[in-house]
């Protein structure tokens, strides 16, 4: 019997697992300077931490979620995204209580039902950081800055990071009830998801992807002419900020984000090159959730970067992959025993050896230079007689003799 992965799931093999340690330990690097700490939830929640957080006409919630009764007869689903389990666990552990203003990032697998294709799979990876207890627009500022240069240091360029204000529950009805009387002329033009989320939720039209949908949307209000005084300000110092601080950013009046948590800023960085999938990173303010969920008035913002899409950005730019500094073949016994004792040494001291084990020597050469070995010493009987061997430079094709009991330490500085 043969058996495949589950449909839009993916195995993440060698080369590409060096890229993805090189995505997640920069990403931990850059987050553990602007004071955020890790954060490990599991995979599966109650069904209502989603639907609650991330609105039951949303389209995660209407048709993507991996929902299930267990064997207890609950209803639990895997994680179609992290900020309603980290709210859920940071309200459940008491954590606001002592530390109203903290910081927190993870990593991990995340599910939605979704059409796979390039870019898009039903089990993705996020690699999220959320910020709490400050509603100051200068945090927005530094999150995006914190985004910037995370994306810098992986040396990724040409992104384009657009940011937008949605207001809040205050001023948010207005601009939904310009959306609608915008769209009640032209209701026949739109696609059938959009004809229900007229009724369901208007602001989400400014989000589809339907071509039909984006056309029929020029000239639609902006979200920018119907925020408060108050939403107005917050934005303002946000772009203000930034400017100062030098993150370029576009602003564009269209992003609602298909979460219905968010309030005021919402952000997404974008690559041209990635195609139809092409936001690598999103987020926004989700100020009410944390008293949603039972915990104090706490307000929020925090983003989500899809490691996916992230990863393939990165084939090009991501350093080459690790190389073993020495590979001793062995001819016979003793000399086996005597490479593995040097591997060993090496090993214990973090420095990547590899044993040639048995075989002939060509065999144990090839492997050698399929490893992309540095060096390599040649070990036989003579060799383990005479306590001296040849070390071979890979690249130079130099040799030198050298005392086998030496042969460790020149690798270990
Ligand atoms: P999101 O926009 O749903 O936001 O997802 C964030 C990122 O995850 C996307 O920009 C994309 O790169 C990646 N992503 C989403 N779905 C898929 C998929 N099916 N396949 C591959 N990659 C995908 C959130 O999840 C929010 N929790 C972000 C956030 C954090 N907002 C505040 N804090």
């Amino acid at each position: 019997m043969k058996y495949k992965g589950v449909k839009g799931t993916r195995d993440i093999l060698p080369p590409e697992t060096d890229i993805w340690r090189h995505l997640e330990s920069t990403a931990a690097g850059v987050f553990q300077t602007f004071g955020f700490r890790e954060i490990r939830v599991p995979v599966m929640e109650e069904t209502q931490v989603f639907t609650r957080s991330i609105g039951e006409t949303s389209d995660i919630v209407e048709k993507e979620m991996y929902t299930f009764t267990d064997r207890g007869n609950r209803s639990v689903t895997l994680r179609p995204e992290g900020t309603a389990p980290v709210v859920r666990a940071l309200v459940q552990n008491g954590v606001f209580v002592e530390h109203p203003a903290s910081k927190f990032f993870y990593m991990g697998p995340m599910f939605r039902y979704e059409r796979p294709q390039a870019g898009r799979y039903r089990q993705f990876h996020q690699i999220g950081a959320e910020a709490f207890g400050i509603d100051d627009p200068r945090l927005d500022a530094e999150i995006l800055l914190m985004l910037t240069v995370l994306l810098d240091k992986l040396g990724l360029k040409n992104l384009d990071c657009q940011i937008n204000s949605i207001g809040c529950p205050q001023c948010r009805p207005r601009f939904r009830e310009a959306v609608k009387a915008f769209f009640a002329e032209r209701l026949d033009g739109l696609c059938a998801d959009c004809k229900r989320r007229y009724e369901t939720n208007p602001l989400r039209i400014m989000d589809c992807k339907v071509p039909a949908c984006v056309e029929l949307r020029a000239g639609a209000p902006s979200v920018l002419d119907h925020l408060d005084e108050a939403c107005a300000a917050h934005f303002r110092t946000l772009t203000d900020t930034l400017a100062h601080l030098g993150v370029p950013f576009t602003v564009k009046p269209t992003l609602v984000r298909g979460l219905d948590y968010y309030t005021r800023t919402t952000f997404e960085v974008v690559a041209g090159s990635l195609g139809a999938q092409n936001a690598v990173a999103a987020g926004g303010r989700y100020d009410k959730l944390v008293e949603e969920f039972g915990g104090p008035k706490t307000p929020a913002i925090g983003f989500a970067l899809g490691v996916e899409r992230m990863v393939s950005l990165l084939a090009e730019t991501a350093p080459p992959a690790p190389r073993p500094a020495l590979f001793i073949a062995a001819l016979g016994e003793p000399a086996a025993l005597r490479a593995l004792s040097i591997a060993s040494a090496l090993r214990k001291s973090g420095v990547w050896a590899e044993c040639g084990y048995s075989g002939s020597l060509k065999s144990q050469m090839r492997r050698a230079d399929k490893l992309g070995a540095r060096f390599t010493l040649i070990i036989g009987d003579e060799e383990v007689a005479s306590g001296f061997a040849q070390l071979r430079n890979m690249e130079t094709k130099e040799q030198e003799l050298i005392g086998l009991d030496e042969a460790a330490k020149r690798f270990m500085d």
